[in-house]
Formats: C-alpha cells, structure tokens, sequence
C-alpha cells in the first residue's frame, strides 16, 4: 500500500486548483437513472469514489463514460437491464444508497444492498426509506437487501418532514419526488450546496423544484425528465481542506475557483482564529495574520453551519494554536479517530464522547501515523506539513476517494511531499 511523506518545509505560496465536488457528483449521477435521454456532467472530479459509482451504475446497464482525462462524465440509462444493485459494488461506498430512489422512480421497482456502516458510524438509511414509503413505496428488508416496489400508478407525491437534516435522504427523496404523482414537500430537508447543484440540474432536465437550500423543497411531479448538461459545484470540503495549509504554515495560497459562500461558517472560525480570507475573482487567497493561530471552538451542525467534513481538518490547525479548543462533533458518533494519531505527533488531545478538547501546543514533530477514514487522512497530511521533521501516513486509499492529485496541488505551493510505493 502506498504512503505519503511530508516534511515540514515553512510558508506556502501559490494557487491550488479546487476540483468539483465529490459529493455533489455522487448525488448527480444517479439522476441519470430518472431519464432514457443523456446527461452529461462537466467539472467531475477523478476520484476512486467516483469510479465506484461509475460501476454500479454500468452494473444496471447505464452507459458511462469518462471523457477529457474524467473531467467530462457523458451517462446515459435509456435501457436498464436490471433493479438490483449488488452488495459487492454498494459495500465500497454508502453512497450507493442514492440509486435506491431513481431506479423506483423510473423503473418501479428497485433491490438495492443496504450500505451498512463505515469507520465514522452506523449510518443507518432509515430516513431515506420512510421518505419513499411515505410516496407509496412498499419496501421489504431481508438478507441485507431493500426490495423496494412502487405503486401500481407509481409513486405519489408526499408531505414528508425529516427528524434530522439528513443530506442523503434529501437527495434521494428529492430525485423519486421529480416523477410522482403530485406534489412532495421535504420538510427539515438538508441545504447543503450539493442538494441545490443537485436540483439545479434536475431542473436542467425539466424537474418542478423549488425551495432547495432552504428546510421547505417543494417539487411538482412530472411524467418524463429529459436530458441535460450540468457542470458539477465547486467542492467545498477540497477549497476548505486546503485553505487550512497556509492557515497551518504560514504563506499565502489562493485556492481556485473557491467561494465564501460556500464555506462561510468555515471562514468564521478562520477568522476568529486569526486567518486572513479575500474573496477575488480567481478564488479565496488565504494568509495567517501572525505567528500562531488562536484558539477557538467547533461545533459541527448540517449546512449552513460548521461541515463535519472539516473538522478532522480544523483539528490539525487547533493542535498549534495559542489556547484551548473544545470540538464538538455533533453528526456522526466516531469521527475523531485522527485525534490518536495526531496525539503521536505530540498534540495534546482529550476525546470525551462527542467532544475533543484540544490545548495548542508550540509545534508538532513528524512521525508514522495511520489514516482511518477519508477526513483523517487529509488532516494527518496538514498537520504534516508544519510539523518538525518527517511525517509518514501510510493507507492513504483513504485518500485516493476524496482528494484528486493532493501531492501535486501540495508540492505546487512549495510543500515537500511524496507519494511512495510501501
Ligand atoms: C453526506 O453523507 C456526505 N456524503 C458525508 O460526507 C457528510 O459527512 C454528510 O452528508 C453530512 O454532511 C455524501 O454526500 C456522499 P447524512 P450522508 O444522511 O448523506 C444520520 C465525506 O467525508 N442518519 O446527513 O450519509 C447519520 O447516521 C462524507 O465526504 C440517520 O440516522 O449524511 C449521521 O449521523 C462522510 N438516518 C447523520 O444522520 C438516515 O436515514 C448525517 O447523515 C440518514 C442519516
């Protein structure tokens, strides 16, 4: 398995690239299952993960492929050969779950692996099927599989209200509802960026949407989609990932492509912390104001507030910083399993339940450390780059699902990092 180096190499300096969104391009793709017509979407990021989508996709006889390097994914579903989506292909990846209500919508009918858990959490799918069986679906759980069946006239529109802001099941629920009989109101629905990209381009393809990015969608059913052509949004996750590499060292970097909006609970606690953010027409340029940042609190929350997919990231920024920080993970229930590893590099981290309390230390020394999960990784890398000394993360696959070329966009701006076969 390959491992990646970084060496602790001073102020960054340059522009980083921000690629499209991970998961707004793993909720796009399955729309292509709603319509006979192609769909075509541009600014697609060259991920593992999206591979993984890719094969189930073609598995239920979608036609993909990847054009311009996979920056350009042309799909087109007009004949499906099956319902059923293999557990060998959904275990990889959870998102998975979101062919689930497209292939009802479309076809009627759907059998599709539960997804089952991963290292963060449980990550039940619980609210995307009573959002479905809400619309009518008939879903029946046995040997790990929901068989799932549409009413005869097939789906119909629903007044659905989620306990919790859940971002999948927004998504799957928003996709059936563009084909049902009637109108659907989500209510307590995700506002994430990527549930709006997602209605942006189901509109595209003549979908009756409104309301996205905010608790209240409301979407009149239509009889057919058509095709369309949609550049996927920015990645909000990669552009606040990497704004944290100059916060950590020192320097001045400009991610393209980045937008304020995008990140704006994420560039509070910058701010608070004592890192610089100005918003230009190339993207967000990011500098530290003095020597070390100050300490400040987190609370992860759904969109708009503090993304926990930045907060294994913050985390690696607070382990230097002048003070005391208490993080406090509020969405998933094991997600900070980088705070033992940044503990190796001689941060002083406590992890109580859902609360990490983090007191800064001068600097952080190199050392070997394991990536867990996705997030972990990145935030072992940053906290490499600062850090006294060589730092090894071995398992990056982890990596390789959500960040496309992280050495090169690193090396770019002066970092010393390699990516070595172990
Ligand atoms: C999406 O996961 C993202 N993945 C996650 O990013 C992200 O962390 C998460 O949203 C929250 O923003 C993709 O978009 C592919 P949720 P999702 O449904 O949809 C509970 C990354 O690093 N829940 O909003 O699974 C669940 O257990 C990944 O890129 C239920 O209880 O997130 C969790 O505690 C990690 N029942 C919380 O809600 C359900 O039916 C948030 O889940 C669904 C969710």
């Amino acid at each position: 398995m390959d491992q990646i180096i970084v060496t602790g190499n001073g102020p960054l300096s340059g522009d980083i690239p921000i690629a499209g969104a991970k998961n707004a391009c793993l909720t796009l793709m399955p729309a292509t299952l709603l319509t006979d017509q192609p769909l075509t979407l541009t600014n697609a990021p060259r991920l593992s993960d999206i591979a993984t989508m890719t094969e189930l996709l073609r598995s239920l006889g979608s036609e993909v492929s990847a054009l311009h390097d996979g920056q350009v994914l042309a799909l087109s579903s007009h004949d499906l050969t099956t319902v059923r989506a293999d557990y060998d292909i959904v275990r990889k990846m959870r998102a998975s779950i979101l062919v689930l209500g497209p292939l009802l919508a479309r076809a009627g009918e759907a059998v599709v692996s539960l997804p089952g858990g991963c290292a963060i959490g449980a990550r039940p799918v619980d609210l995307h099927l009573s959002a479905l069986e809400a619309m009518g679906a008939e879903l029946d759980l046995r040997d790990g599989y929901v068989y799932a069946k549409a009413p005869l006239g097939g789906l119909k529109g629903a007044d659905i209200t989620f306990k919790f802001a859940s971002v999948g099941a927004t998504e799957n629920a928003l996709m059936a509802a563009t084909l049902a009989k009637g109108t659907t109101i989500l209510r307590n629905a995700a506002r994430e960026p990527e549930i709006v990209d997602l209605a942006d381009c189901l509109r595209g393809m003549g979908a009756q949407i409104d309301g996205d990015g905010s608790p209240e969608i409301t979407i009149q059913g239509v009889d057919q989609l058509g095709g369309a052509t949609h550049r996927v949004v920015t990645d909000r996750i990669e552009l606040g990932t990497y704004m944290l590499a100059p916060a950590i060292c020192g320097g001045e970097v400009t991610c393209l492509g980045g937008r304020i909006d995008l990140v704006a609970a994420f560039c509070e606690k910058l701010d608070a912390a004592g890192i610089s953010v100005v918003e230009t027409d190339k993207g967000l340029t990011v500098s530290r104001k003095g020597d070390r940042v100050r300490a400040v609190d987190v609370i992860t929350e759904p969109f708009p507030g503090f993304p926990t997919d930045l907060q294994a990231q913050m985390m690696a920024l607070l382990c230097t910083a002048d003070g005391t920080s208490v993080l406090e993970e509020k969405i998933f229930e094991n997600r900070f399993m980088h705070a033992p590893e940044l503990v190796r590099m001689g941060a002083h981290i406590d992890v109580h339940g859902g609360h990490a309390t983090v007191t800064g230390v001068e600097r952080l020394r190199g050392a070997p450390v394991m990536a867990t999960d996705l997030r972990a990784s990145v935030s072992l890398i940053l906290a490499g780059l600062a850090a006294e000394g060589e730092t090894i993360v071995s398992r990056v696959y982890h990596l390789d699902r959500g960040y496309e070329h992280v050495v090169r966009k690193l090396s770019g701006v002066g970092a010393r990092i390699e990516r070595v076969k172990a």
